[in-house]
């Protein structure tokens, strides 16, 4: 899943994997905030280490699912550079992009982390939509504007394209 800071990628992911669960199936969540005080712990928000992070990250996905285990990632990946790279290690057969789409009007007013306020005070820098660039997927396989549908209905969205609503 891609986009914005803020724009319910996680929300969409737990909430995902609850359905999943319910079909027998494994998952795995990878979060951006989760594995950046973990195994990418030294990486920052330089587009270099950005790549880096969606690299490491697209390698131990297509780890997971070699093992049958379908693999929620939740991360801004803002450029079609970064998300090609992803889909290129994981492979196209395996790879199902997402928009989590909220405009940066909404993920601001509602900055659950503060981290926009910061971003504008000119605390953060190479923050994605306010200093730093996020291009949005072309031609995602899903999109889901989170401002026109709530959780539920975001989730039966990728079940119904995963096939997996019975
Ligand atoms: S990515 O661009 O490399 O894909 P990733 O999804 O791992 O980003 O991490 C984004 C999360 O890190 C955001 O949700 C936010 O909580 C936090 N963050 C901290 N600094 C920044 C920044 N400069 N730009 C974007 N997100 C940031």
């Amino acid at each position: 899943m891609t986009g914005l800071s803020g724009s319910g990628k996680t929300t969409i992911g737990i909430a995902l994997e609850n359905e999943l669960h319910k079909n027998g199936l494994l998952t795995q969540i990878l979060d951006g905030d989760i594995i950046r005080e973990g195994i990418n712990k030294e990486l920052g928000f330089s587009d270099d280490d950005r790549k880096e992070n969606i690299r490491r990250i697209a390698e131990v996905t297509k780890l997971f699912v070699n093992c049958g285990i379908i693999t929620i990632c939740c991360f801004v990946s803002p450029t079609e550079e970064i998300r090609n790279l992803a889909k290129t290690i994981i492979g196209e057969k395996d790879f199902v992009e997402v928009f989590v789409n909220a405009s940066l009007e909404v993920c601001e007013q509602r900055d659950v982390k503060g981290l926009y306020a910061k971003a504008r005070k000119g605390e953060i820098k190479d923050f994605t939509g306010i200093n730093a660039p996020y291009q949005a997927p072309l031609h995602p396989a899903i999109e889901i504007k989170t401002n026109e549908l709530n959780v539920e209905e975001s989730v039966k969205l990728i079940l119904d394209h995963l096939k997996l609503n019975n």
